[in-house]
């Protein structure tokens, strides 16, 4: 067992309202203060993850500020899974620094939901303390599935099980949202919804997100910052400084796809895509205006 060191940043403890506001960052991260000494929400330091004497996250450095939206791309097998289940405290066997809020929570692309307990019962799953069914539904409405709270899971459709997944995360009240490729196995136009959700329960909640995905125009959908994940540290990162609805039409838009797809790698297409149903249609997380109320 190597060093480790997880704990609680001192500026996002709920007791500290000037650091995170209770209606989240007022004028959002961009205004935040740089430096060592500015609040974060996630301050990573020299993080090493070793299998089989194979350095797969390797004196990685990363700091999320509070009530950033952070996006994490980068080739299959690259170590975002890795970081993203160390950052929630699933793997313990690093070595270097991990500093993370308290009440953090964490979704999968797959819903993870147990088959023999009710939609509700699944939200209150692992919860602390002995939570009644009515925090369960407040979460449940909250995403949209109130009516769907004493369903069993093999009853819902994919869409429904993920935001059930994300109400389960919701109930802890995290300052961390962690997602892990949540939107991958949903189709194109629940995809849409589900982005927009996370978009609105964003703005609402005001936690810090860290997502990964493998969807460039998600990431600049929907994110503050984009990270490229590459030989075990972040390679590049990406201030997406785009006003929020976000316009994908946008010809910083299209500057900004080309060149994440060029640091992955990918030849980008010279013009936007067709108007075919895709993750960045008029539909899009980008109608979800980040100051809205
Ligand atoms: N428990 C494990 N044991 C051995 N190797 C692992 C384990 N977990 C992940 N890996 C390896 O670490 C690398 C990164 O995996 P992962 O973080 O899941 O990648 P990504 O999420 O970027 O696709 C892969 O080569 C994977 O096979
Ligand atoms: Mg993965």
């Amino acid at each position: 067992m190597a060093t480790e060191l997880h704990g609680q940043i001192g500026p996002v403890e709920k007791e500290t309202p000037a650091e995170i506001p209770a209606d989240g960052p007022a004028d959002g991260p961009a205004d935040a203060p740089a430096g060592p000494d500015a609040p974060a929400a996630v301050r990573v330091h020299g993080l090493t993850r070793t299998f089989d004497g194979r350095a797969v996250i390797d004196r990685l450095e990363l700091t999320v500020r509070p009530g950033e939206f952070v996006a994490l791309l980068g080739h299959s097998g690259c170590g975002k899974s890795t970081l993203l289940r160390i950052l929630a405290g699933l793997d313990r066997e690093i070595e270097g620094e991990v500093l993370v809020p308290r009440t953090k929570a964490v979704a999968f692309q797959s819903p993870r939901l147990m088959p023999w307990k009710r939609v509700w019962r699944n939200v209150l799953l692992g919860l602390p303390g002995r939570p009644g069914r009515a925090v369960a539904e407040r979460a449940l409405a909250e995403v949209g599935l109130g009516h769907r709270s004493t369903a069993w899971p093999k009853t819902l459709s994919g869409g429904e099980a993920q935001r059930a997944s994300l109400a389960r995360a919701l109930v802890r009240e995290p300052d961390l949202l962690l997602l892990d490729e949540p939107f991958g196995a949903l189709d194109a136009l629940t995809r849409i919804k589900a982005q927009q959700l996370v978009a609105e329960l964003w703005q609402r909640r005001g936690c810090a997100v860290l997502l990964v995905t493998h969807d460039v125009e998600e990431a600049l959908l929907l994110a503050d910052r984009v990270l490229v994940m590459d030989h075990g540290v972040i390679a590049y990162e990406r201030e997406i400084g785009l006003d929020r609805p976000r316009d994908i039409s946008d010809p910083r838009f299209a500057e900004l796809r080309a060149e994440l797809l060029d640091r992955l790698g990918v030849v980008a297409p010279t013009a936007a895509p067709p108007a075919a149903p895709t993750t960045a249609t008029a539909a899009s997380p980008a109608a979800s205006p980040r100051k809205a109320a």
